[in-house]
């Protein structure tokens, strides 16, 4: 069978500062292919979650595969480059670097992953022009193409985020309450934006949010307060 997308074993993060928040995860692993929804109040641990599988925090303990790869056990150079390498991250902030054009913005990623440039340029001659199809595909209009992205409204940096993330098309997807800034409108418009992505460049998707209306479009939902044992310990006691 091929190597489940993402598997925690044993795994246990706090943080030294406020260790009465704790993940602990016995064993948890998503299908290869998967569109997968996780969802959870504010506060239980969702964006430190995605830190964890995407290697921006290590775990106290435990074992994390992503594709096969232990990223536990990856320096923190391979592990930075892993990241680059195979995944497309859209963070709750956006995370664009503000002074940056909406180009710029886009075609950062394939500087930092070789591998994504390589996959970029089978779709267009340069990378500008597959920043600019993206944009298209994503109706971000030409007028904002040499904008700095803080000139932008939230929805146009969220789709700017959707066309980063995408780029290169790396193996996994990964969504940090992406739609928590937009109205209903701009909400159905970028999921099948993103998702329309997603199904075209077949890539999986990991989306996270509070917003339980979202979960409609996903094939596996999960709780992370059911994932999460430290908290059903406590629901438990409380019972
Ligand atoms: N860098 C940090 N240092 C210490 N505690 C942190 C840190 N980041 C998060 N926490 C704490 O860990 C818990 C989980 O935070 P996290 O940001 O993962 O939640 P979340 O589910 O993403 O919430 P939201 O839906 O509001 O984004 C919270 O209690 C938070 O205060
Ligand atoms: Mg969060």
């Amino acid at each position: 069978m091929a190597n489940a997308l993402v598997q925690l074993d044993n795994f246990f993060l706090t943080y030294q500062s406020d260790n009465s928040f704790s993940l602990n995860i016995n064993h948890f692993s998503i299908a290869p292919d998967s569109w997968v929804f996780i969802e959870g109040p504010s506060g239980c641990g969702k964006t430190t979650f995605l830190n964890a599988i995407t290697g921006l925090i290590k775990p106290n303990r435990g074992h994390i595969h992503i594709l096969g790869t232990d990223i536990t056990k990856l320096n923190p150079v391979a592990c930075d480059q892993f990241r680059a390498d195979h995944f497309g991250i859209i963070f709750q902030l956006f995370n664009l670097i503000p002074y940056l054009s909406v180009i710029e913005n886009i075609i950062l990623p394939c500087t930092f992953s070789k591998i994504k440039k390589k996959k970029a340029l089978l779709n267009s001659q340069t990378l500008v022009d597959e920043a600019r199809r993206l944009c298209f595909e994503l109706n971000i209009d030409d007028h904002l193409l040499h904008k700095p992205v803080n000139q932008l409204s939230i929805g146009q940096q969220q789709r700017v985020s959707i066309a980063r993330a995408i780029i290169g098309q790396p193996d996994i997807i990964i969504a940090d309450e992406a739609t928590s800034a937009l109205d209903q409108e701009r909400t159905d418009q970028f999921m099948t934006l993103l998702l329309n992505e997603c199904q075209t460049y077949n890539l999986s998707l990991i989306f996270v949010s509070h917003n339980k209306s979202l979960q409609s479009s996903f094939q596996q939902v999960y709780s992370l307060n059911h994932i999460n044992e430290t908290k059903l310990e406590t629901r438990h006691v409380l019972v």
